[in-house]
């Protein structure tokens, strides 16, 4: 192809006739991704493709040797499990031996290497294979895979130490990009009240200020009552943007809607100081200059605000319409690698359908020692000891260090309404184990298709894996999944009540 080589042919002989493959083998295809798919053998011979699967090959072997020099065992954990508590629907696999039984396919190994911890393989990890029957994203696939570890007797610092040689190491072979270490670390607090969500992009400013003290009794009423019913009132800067037309504002508008706002406040600065706002005739001169002040608003800035009675919202909100803008403003550089711990998370979450409280990573993770007497009081405010590693606005993996005292897990099933019978049926294998002895114990995973994702900097978590599903959770090349003989479902003893269409 390069024109460089030459070749003489003396004789030709044809190992294996092909037939012209149905789109062109070429990089930056235009083909549809469905007839892509559907010939994925075809679609892998690409360049594009070529490279991010030879990248992840890279990228896996490097992590595998710096987990083995770091004196970590790479152990396999089992595929056909009992459900594991990661909070997403399972994959089931029927029993012919035991009909009416069923495996669980592992949501992640967690308890499995929580029970190596008891058996005393201090260092473990495991490039494993998870399956999560969720709703598919662009970062999210139905089987995907963990860069999954964890310690004994360590706290957050050693497992932070670990992972940040790791990354630097990763990064450094695989692409060539030096991470500064240490990498930074932020608290949930602050990562919600400056950037509106636990997966702040740090490659550009544009925080969240929050309001509330200057309107709380202004005239405006959707302000004021969203804090007298216990919310808050927050807005962003979106600088260089006040010239912005009717239309996209419009726009915007129904952007937020479609995280549940109720609406979008706007006030513009235009060149000559004046300001062109929405809620301008429910306001004081004075409240409008405060809040400009208290925005660090000048000429030719748009000021967006949201109000609402629960302040969650006001971050979602904020938090996606910033990534939103900066996306529209062509700010974001993929060449950029900004890392970020958050930690201090939440321990629990309140769960408004079930009306109780969940944990917000898996029921074994630790509570901050200096809050374990709130979840008697406030179990809402107890901070966890977990912590995520976040790229660009991606949450690439996430850990926290285990509970090891029987009396706080027992405590922990209380208070997320799981009841002693419950805990046993579920997880007294591993209850049991802890009876035997286990060390303090803490780990992490990392979703390493995500991590591939902007390693190469692709759109789609498909692009980084050989063989993806799509959105509904199917292979178009193979057509899994499909329907069986009768004959292995008499086997399992099931039987179909709702036939496919
Ligand atoms: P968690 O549930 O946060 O933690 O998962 C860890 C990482 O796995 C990746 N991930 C996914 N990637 C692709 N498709 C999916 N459907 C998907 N779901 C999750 C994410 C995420 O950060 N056992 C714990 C870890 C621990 O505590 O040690 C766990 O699984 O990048
Ligand atoms: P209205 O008086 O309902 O027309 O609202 C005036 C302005 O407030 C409009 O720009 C609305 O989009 C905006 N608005 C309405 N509800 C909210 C809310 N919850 N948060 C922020 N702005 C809102």
């Amino acid at each position: 192809m390069t024109g460089d080589i030459e070749i003489t042919a003396k004789s030709l002989r044809i190992l294996s006739e092909a037939e012209t493959p149905p789109f062109p083998i070429e990089a930056n295809s235009k083909t549809k991704e469905e007839i892509r798919l559907k010939h994925r053998y075809l679609d892998l011979r690409r360049p594009d493709l070529q490279k991010n699967i030879m990248l992840r090959s890279k990228v896996t072997s490097s992590i595998r040797q710096f987990l083995t020099e770091e004196g970590f065992l790479e152990i396999e954990t089992p595929i056909l499990c009992k459900s594991t508590p990661e909070g997403a629907r399972d994959y089931l696999v029927p029993s012919r031996i035991h009909p009416g039984n069923f495996y669980a396919l592992p949501q992640s190994p967690q308890i499995y290497k929580q029970l190596l911890m008891c058996s005393g393989y201090d260092r473990y990890f495991q490039i494993a294979k998870c399956f999560r029957d969720e709703d598919l994203r662009a970062d999210r696939q139905p089987e995907f895979t963990q860069v999954d570890m964890e310690l004994s007797f360590v706290d957050i610092d050693d497992v932070i130490d670990v992972n940040e040689r790791l990354l630097a190491k990763v990064f450094r072979e695989a692409i060539g990009v030096e991470i500064p270490l240490p990498i930074q670390r932020m608290t949930w607090k602050e990562a919600m009240e400056r950037f509106g969500s636990d997966k702040p992009d740090l490659r550009f400013g544009m925080e969240l200020k929050e309001i509330t003290d200057i309107v709380k009794d202004s005239e405006f009423a959707v302000f004021r009552n969203a804090v007298s019913e216990g919310g808050s009132v927050r807005g962003i800067n979106a600088d260089g943007m006040g010239a912005m037309p009717r239309k996209k504002i419009d726009a915007l508008v129904d952007f937020v809607k479609g995280y549940g706002a109720k609406g979008l406040a706007y006030l513009a600065i235009n060149e000559d100081g004046n300001y062109k706002c929405s809620f301008a005739k429910f306001m004081k001169p004075e409240e409008l200059d405060r809040i400009v002040e208290r925005m660090e608003g000048k000429p030719g800035d748009m000021l967006f605000f949201a109000a609402d009675s629960k302040s969650k919202l006001v971050f979602d909100v904020l938090g996606a319409l910033r990534c939103h803008l900066a996306e529209e403003k062509g700010i974001l550089d993929a060449a950029e690698y900004r890392f970020v711990w958050i930690t201090e998370f939440p321990l629990l979450e309140w769960n408004d359908e079930e009306n109780r409280y969940t944990a917000m990573h898996h029921p074994f993770t630790m509570p901050m020692e200096e809050d374990i007497s709130l979840l008697d009081t406030d179990p809402g405010a107890v901070r966890a000891k977990a912590y995520d590693i976040v790229l660009n606005g991606t949450e690439l993996g996430g850990g926290s260090v285990r509970i090891h005292q029987n009396d706080i897990q027992k405590k922990m099933f209380e208070v997320i309404g799981i009841s002693e019978e419950d805990a046993e049926d579920k997880f007294g294998f591993l209850l049991n184990a802890f009876k035997y002895g286990v060390p303090p114990h803490a780990g992490l995973a990392y979703g390493l298709d995500r991590l591939l994702m902007l390693m190469c900097r692709a759109e789609s978590i498909r692009d980084v894996m050989a063989f993806p599903k799509v959105k509904d959770a199917s292979c178009l090349m193979s057509e899994a999944p499909n329907v069986v003989d009768k004959k292995q479902l008499e086997e399992l003893g099931i039987e179909i009540s709702k036939q496919p269409e």
